[in-house]
């Protein structure tokens, strides 16, 4: 196997975690390629988030960042692709939905900051974090079509879910980019900014409006809206009736309902 389709560190850490207070700050950090998702990138995406709870359990919220003030990620590293197989391809697209998974795993909200470009696998990876945030000089786009590929990191399926299958579709079908203006008005990007400055003290008063409520209630919803996502009402409610039966099980929820009824306000533990 090729060392496109392996995980293999080497001594510059390709992604970075920085702990601030209830935030954590994750930076794709591999700004001569515009942060292009290799596959050590996607192996390291893959162990930060699945280990984050673990490694610092005080989080309450994940801004993802691309380093060098260019671009998110634009796409897959397409160097490392170009000498794959297609099992081994196959192999670099099950690590690429495995990084977004983990990032859907985490019972934290995660805050995609997108300043530049998000392109091809850079989107994909953007469309698994739970909201995108972006500056005006940002720029989206599904352009595999223009490489004879498609899209590998999930965005057949997660892209529909945030635009529409319409414009999913139009999207992926001419590989066109759309600027900040479409993003904002398609509903891909909920909050824009005049720059990154901006972009990152936004987020963060968002993780911070975040960790004033119950963790394990914010957790219970993250992962009802997850795993209900493209389901069918009925399968989806049943989720939705599991979460709620679950905050009852939590002290959050004694205590946010008898702080209400007590006028005071709540100490989630
Ligand atoms: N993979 C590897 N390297 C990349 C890259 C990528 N996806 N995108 C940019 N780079 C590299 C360039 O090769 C270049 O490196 P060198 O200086 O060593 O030549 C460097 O980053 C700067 O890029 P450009 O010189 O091209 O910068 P630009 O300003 O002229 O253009 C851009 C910027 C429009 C984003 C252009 O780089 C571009 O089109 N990149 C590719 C975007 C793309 O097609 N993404 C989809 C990839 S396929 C995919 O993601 C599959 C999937 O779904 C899993």
């Amino acid at each position: 196997m090729t060392d496109a389709a392996t995980s293999t560190p080497t001594s510059d850490p390709v992604v970075r975690v920085e702990l601030d207070g209830v935030v954590a700050v994750v930076t794709i950090d591999r700004p001569r390629a515009l942060n292009a998702l290799s596959a050590e990138v996607l192996g390291e995406l893959e162990r930060i988030f699945a280990n984050l709870s673990t490694d610092a359990p005080g989080t309450r919220g994940v801004l993802l960042v691309g380093a060098g003030g260019r671009a998110f990620v634009a796409g897959a590293d397409i160097r490392a692709m170009s000498s794959l197989g297609p099992a081994e391809a196959a192999e670099l697209a099950r690590l690429g939905h495995r990084a977004a998974a983990a990032i859907e795993a985490l019972p934290v909200p995660v805050i995609a900051c997108v300043d530049g470009f998000a392109l091809g696998g850079g989107l994909e990876i953007a469309l698994a974090c739970d909201v995108i945030y972006a500056t005006d000089a940002s720029q989206f786009g599904q352009p595999e079509v223009h490489l004879g590929l498609v899209p590998g990191f999930g965005g057949t399926v997660r892209l529909p879910r945030a635009v529409g299958l319409a414009r999913a579709k139009e999207l992926i079908y001419t590989g066109r980019r759309i600027g900040i203006d479409e993003a904002v008005d398609s509903g891909l990007v909920v909050r824009r900014f005049p720059d990154r400055d901006a972009l990152l003290d936004g987020a963060r008063k968002t993780v911070e409006q975040i960790a004033a409520n119950s963790a394990s209630a914010v957790g219970i919803a993250k992962r009802v809206l997850v795993d209900a996502a493209g389901r069918p009402t009925d399968a989806a409610s049943a989720l939705e009736i599991g979460g709620f039966e679950e905050a009852f099980r939590t002290e959050d929820m004694h205590e946010g309902v008898a702080a209400f009824l007590e006028k005071r306000e709540p100490r989630f533990t």
